[in-house]
């Protein structure tokens, strides 16, 4: 069967079974801009989306009752599974006890020396987002440096950070696509270089504009794109000629282990950020940076005008959100829990090496740490140009929906899954024989 006669079958489906979802999506749409509270919602496969009644460890039910094994996981925001028991009773006992002060709490202590022993670096900041904590990490780079420009590389996102939404086209660097009211033309504050390509890397930075380069340690968000053997490498050597700062973004590449990739991996990045799952789903973020960095800022700082430079906020470093990052990460994303969803992560990459291999698909599997990806192509992509050419948006939509059908989540606009410490395996095994009726439809 081809995806175009799956299609329309699995799209009555989805309706037939979901009218009280397909009830709310209509009245929605009398006050929400598109019938969604968020413009990304508006992609989820289907005629409208599924609205979530509750949600607990790695499941989910919806309105219409139906109960999902979850793979999407809040694109990593809720990695530590839905709701763990520390991190609500944390937030329960805190919300009663003071929400936000603009004054330190204690938290704020223990989760500084936390995120200093996890991933080494020892000067930490927090802001309300991942986006928030990259787009101070850029201003204190610019700062430190007085050079104008970043560095990013092709097809990369690191929230809605308006320095990064570029790409290249033919070698230029333009908007990429669906940016939204772009303040400047993005060639004037950013230079895009291909993942694992070191001669343009060292090419671009050779100007000496370039502030910063922010990178993930492996690209997450458009498939998983992982790092070529020594790329880091050089990576690192070039940024140092250069005097140009290394940011990694560990927000999704926390999936590598406690202390994410660069733990994993012995990165030595001047400044790191992170946000979504450390707090459990409570919005935070943070940057931390070496202490070298952090003298240089230090140096910098016009004490007089710190709350209006541009960096910071006033919910910042609240109370409530490092009550929850306490709680996930002394509780909840621990050695032994990481341990058990890496390990999950490795059974999932088989299952659907296993399918892959029973049906000849042309497809194949790469995971990081607890995050696996299965992408239509037979061999890893090396770069994000070659991941997103290969993208095949009506096989991405039909397999959504059709996973979604029988009741497993997964990470939308690409196949991407992940586990929590509340994942087990027969979820995983659940995913591997949809995943297996998939592939004996589309090849019967
Ligand atoms: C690598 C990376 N960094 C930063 C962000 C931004 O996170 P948020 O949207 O929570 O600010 C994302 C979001 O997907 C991300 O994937």
């Amino acid at each position: 069967m081809r995806v175009a006669d799956l299609l329309p079958r699995e799209l009555e489906r989805f309706e037939r079974e979901h009218p009280r979802s397909r009830e709310l999506a209509s009245r929605a749409s009398g006050s929400l801009l598109s019938g969604v509270p968020m413009p990304w919602m508006i992609r989820w496969p289907g005629a409208f989306p599924v609205f979530a009644a509750e949600a607990e460890g790695a499941r989910f039910r919806d309105v219409d009752g139906h109960e999902y094994v979850d793979f999407c996981l809040g694109d990593t925001a809720a990695m530590t599974g839905h709701s763990p028991e520390p991190t609500a009773r944390a937030l329960a006992e805190q919300a009663r006890r003071g929400i936000t002060l603009m004054l330190p709490s204690e938290d704020a202590i223990w989760v500084g020396e936390e995120l200093a022993r996890r991933f080494g670096l020892p000067r930490w900041q927090f802001a309300l987002t991942a986006t928030d904590a990259n787009r101070f990490a850029i201003r204190l780079a610019r700062e430190l440096t007085k050079r104008p420009k970043i560095l990013v590389f092709n097809w990369c996102y690191h929230g809605t950070v308006d320095e990064t939404f570029a790409t290249l086209e033919n070698g230029s660097v333009t908007s990429r696509e669906g940016n939204v009211g772009a303040p400047v033309p993005l060639a004037e504050t950013t230079r895009v270089v291909e993942w694992n390509d070191a001669e343009a890397l060292e090419r671009e930075l050779s100007h000496g504009d370039v502030a910063c380069v922010l990178a993930e340690p492996a690209l997450t968000n458009i498939g998983i794109v992982l790092a070529e053997p020594g790329f880091h490498e050089t990576m690192r050597r070039l940024t140092r000629e250069a005097g140009t700062l290394l940011i990694i973004d560990e927000t999704h590449t926390l999936c590598c282990g406690p202390g994410g990739y660069t733990k994993a991996e012995g990165l030595e990045p001047d400044l790191m950020t992170i946000g979504k799952a450390i707090a459990g789903g409570i919005p935070v973020g943070a940057y931390g940076m070496t202490d070298e960095v952090a003298a240089r800022v230090l140096e910098k700082t016009v004490w007089e005008a710190a709350d209006v430079g541009g960096v910071g906020g006033t919910l910042a470093g609240n109370a409530l959100s490092l009550a929850a990052v306490r709680a996930t990460l002394g509780e909840v994303l621990t050695d032994e829990a990481f341990a058990r969803m890496i390990a999950l992560g490795e059974r999932f990459a088989a299952g659907c090496d296993e399918v892959i291999a029973e049906f000849e698909l042309p497809w194949q599997a790469t995971r990081l740490g607890c995050r696996v990806e299965y992408m239509f192509s037979p061999t890893p992509f090396r770069n994000g140009g070659e991941a997103y050419a290969a993208f095949d948006t009506p096989l991405d939509a039909l397999l959504h929906l059709y996973m979604l059908n029988r009741g497993v989540l997964m990470t939308p606009f690409h196949m991407m899954a992940l586990m929590s410490p509340a994942t087990t395996e027969a979820d995983v095994d659940a995913h591997t024989a949809s995943l297996r009726e998939f592939a004996g439809e589309l090849t019967g």
